[in-house]
């Protein structure tokens, strides 16, 4: 297994293997996938875009991650932006990396493989801080935000409702660079 760097173009040359990863992972109906082939293809031309492929020595995919620096006029920025006071609008949104997808594979999740990829894309920014967004889960139960907590990340907004989406999420961040 390695960890590679990807740029947009790798990423889109990979497109059909990526939404295979986070149709396993996150158990979505082909349908969903369509509409997420369109928004990554969005994702690639963003400001800052960075991304991290988890490969089998076969080459296989195994597992990615990647996000861009979050700017006004992005439709997530500006819905964080929107239920934060001013001092937390400034201290996280001023210089900051949206994770915007990290999936690993089922069959090779429980190995330490989501935090290499989540680790590995975070040293790729310079930027000041991180936000991320995560359905509401038992944080115990949840392997992803076991992740996250075990990584530093803090709460920036619970139970936030995305306009399109009956889910409750909570964003998540923490300062940069990752020291420990
Ligand atoms: C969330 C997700 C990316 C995490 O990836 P992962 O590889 O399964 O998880 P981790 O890197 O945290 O694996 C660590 C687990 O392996 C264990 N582990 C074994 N060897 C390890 C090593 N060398 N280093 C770190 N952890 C190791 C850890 O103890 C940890 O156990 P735990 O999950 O019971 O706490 C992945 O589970 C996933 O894709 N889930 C579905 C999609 C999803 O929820 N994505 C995030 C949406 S916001």
């Amino acid at each position: 297994m390695r960890l590679v760097p990807w740029t947009s173009d790798d990423l889109g040359r990979r497109m059909n293997d990526v939404l295979a990863v986070f149709g396993e992972a996150m158990s979505y109906h082909p349908q969903a996938l369509a509409v997420r082939r369109g928004y990554i293809t969005t994702h690639l031309q963003r400001p800052h875009f960075r991304a991290i492929a988890s490969l089998s020595d076969q080459g296989q995919l195994l597992g990615f991650a990647y996000g861009y620096h979050s700017e006004p006029g992005q439709w997530w920025h500006d819905q964080v932006s929107s239920v934060l006071d001013p001092d937390a609008r400034q201290r996280w949104l001023t210089d900051c990396f949206e994770v915007v997808e990290l999936h690993v594979r089922p069959a090779a999740q429980g190995h330490g493989l989501g935090e290499a990829q989540l680790r590995a894309l975070l040293a790729m920014t310079g930027a000041a801080t991180t936000l991320l967004s995560t359905p509401e889960a038992d944080e115990q139960a949840s392997r992803a935000w076991r992740l996250y907590r075990r990584t530093g990340f803090l709460d920036v907004s619970r139970h936030l409702l995305f306009p399109g989406d009956p889910r409750p999420f909570a964003v998540l961040g923490r300062p940069l660079p990752m020291t420990h």
